[in-house]
């Protein structure tokens, strides 16, 4: 079987009311035609075809895809027009599947029953909702066989109690939309061509049209506003974060937790409230994210714990490390297992050996730890000259005292010492003690200043 599968995509989205063409705001990150787009490559599709129209050019660019084909729908004259764009790029003997690019969480799995009926006919993937308020309603004959699809301000007030809705799915052999399409017209109320005109042509030359009912209507939600776009988001949240709890992650509450990527677990996983994951996230077992953390392209290690309010950018952290409360890790640092970086210390490029620790109140850039390094608090490499960066080296157990400022380029061998308040510019031998600041001097006999009368 050949999977043509066509993708509407040109509408404006006038009410997002936003520059933005509506297929490129976005759930977990991902604009909402990505979404789409997976799940075409999920179903392994042939060729997709994308019907383009509002902010054309971004949304090419945004989503540049070579195995893609764009089709430009100059004017937006309903789904029928849309689709009929399309047809010159379509294979004769394939079978087409549309979708809408403004529908992001419809899975794979749910179509595959569509494409399976849509080998001999037409098939229509329907949802029953409460409220049927604006959808085309499925109109079925006295045997309760499909009849038709009647628009919202087409429908009478009989149709309109109807509650099972066209979700705008719909799967056929190209060759049936080649030959109906062209002939639907558009004398209708909203004087549009709309698609599912083409299903009571196929009936009446005596195609029976399945009908596939989708058991969670929210797959099948489009997005029209900001406040459906918020919803659709927490939907998706919330399906991740239960194949997540599947997985064994332990959570304090599903609903405070946002993955905008992928999240990749060991064993026994904890995550509290508030955690933010972006990009490809790697954890390891028995892994403890405390509240209030991002953590963006990081791998964390085994048995290591993210206490609250940090935040990491493409770092790696070993094994059995202690990060925070308050650390912010950016890009390039890499610390090895037993590494402790406490409360308001900041590291960019910086290598840590095992068991390394940096405690509180440090910047620590473009340098290199060797393992058993301690680092007090208020240290900070000057790694910046106003034009170019420089290299900090530490060797194994070197100790570097409180409010030392250590001027890159600048090295501290194995054992080194740097006593607290040190100004270090040259490299302190192995085991050496630097000490780089003013001698104290104590004057006695001395007399406070006084309050002027
Ligand atoms: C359509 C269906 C309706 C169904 C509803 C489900 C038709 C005539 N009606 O309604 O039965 O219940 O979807 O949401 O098919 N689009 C284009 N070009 C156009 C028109 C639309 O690309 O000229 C795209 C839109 O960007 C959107 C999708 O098609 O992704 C659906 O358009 P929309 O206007 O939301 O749907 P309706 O036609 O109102
Ligand atoms: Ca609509």
């Amino acid at each position: 079987m050949t999977l043509n599968i066509v993708i509407l995509a040109a509408g404006q989205g006038s009410r997002m009311k936003s520059d933005t063409p509506k297929v490129l705001h976005t759930i977990a990150a991902k604009p909402l035609l990505g979404h789409v787009l997976d799940t075409a490559a999920a179903l392994q599709s042939d060729k997709t075809v994308v019907v383009y129209g509002h902010g054309g050019d971004q949304v090419r660019q945004a989503l540049a895809n070579n195995t893609l084909t764009w089709v430009e729908q100059v004017e937006q004259q309903g789904t029928g027009h849309a689709v009929l764009q399309t047809l010159p790029a379509l294979d004769n003997h394939a079978t087409a599947l549309i979708l809408y690019g403004d529908v992001p969480l419809l899975q794979a799995f749910t179509l595959q029953p569509l494409i399976a009926c849509a080998q001999q006919g037409p098939a229509l993937l329907s949802a029953v909702l409460a409220d049927p308020q604006g959808y085309g309603r499925v109109v079925r004959n006295e045997e309760g066989l499909f009849a038709r699809v009647v628009e919202q301000k087409d429908a009478n007030e009989h149709e309109r109690r109807i509650n099972e809705v066209n979700t705008g799915v719909m799967a056929m052999p190209v060759a049936m939309l080649k030959k109906y399409l062209p002939l639907v017209t558009n004398n209708n109320a909203q004087g549009e061509y709309y698609l599912p005109d083409v299903l009571p042509m196929a009936v009446a030359d005596g195609f029976a049209v399945q009908v596939v009912t989708v058991a969670d209507a929210v797959e099948t939600e489009g997005v029209n506003t900001r406040a459906q776009l918020a919803q659709l988001e927490r939907a998706y949240q919330l399906r991740q974060i239960k194949a997540l709890l599947e997985q064994g992650l332990g959570v304090a509450d599903p609903a405070r937790i946002d993955i905008r990527g992928s999240l990749t677990l060991g064993k026994n996983c904890f995550v509290d409230v508030n955690a933010v994951f972006e990009g490809d996230v790697v954890l390891g077992d028995n892994v403890t994210i405390e509240p209030n953390c991002v953590i963006r392209n990081s791998t964390i290690g085994s048995g290591s714990r993210i206490c609250a309010m940090s935040h990491l950018e493409q770092a790696s952290v070993g094994a059995s490390a202690t990060i925070g409360p308050f650390a912010r890790l950016r890009p390039g640092t890499e610390l090895a297992d037993k590494t402790k970086i406490g409360n308001f210390v900041e590291t960019k490029k910086a290598i840590l050996g095992e068991g390394s620790k940096v405690n509180h109140l440090s910047y620590i850039g473009d340098a290199v730890l060797g393992s058993g390094v301690n680092v007090g608090a208020g240290t900070i490499t000057c790694n910046y000259d106003g034009a170019n960066k420089f290299q900090t080296t530490m060797g194994d157990n070197v100790f570097i005292g409180s409010n030392s400022t250590l001027v890159a380029p600048v090295t501290i061998e194995t054992d080194g010492f740097v006593g607290a308040g040190s100004v270090v510019t040259k490299t302190v031998g192995q085991g050496e003690l630097a000490i780089g600041r003013g001698k104290q001097r104590n004057i006695s006999g001395w007399k406070r200043p006084e309050k002027n009368k």
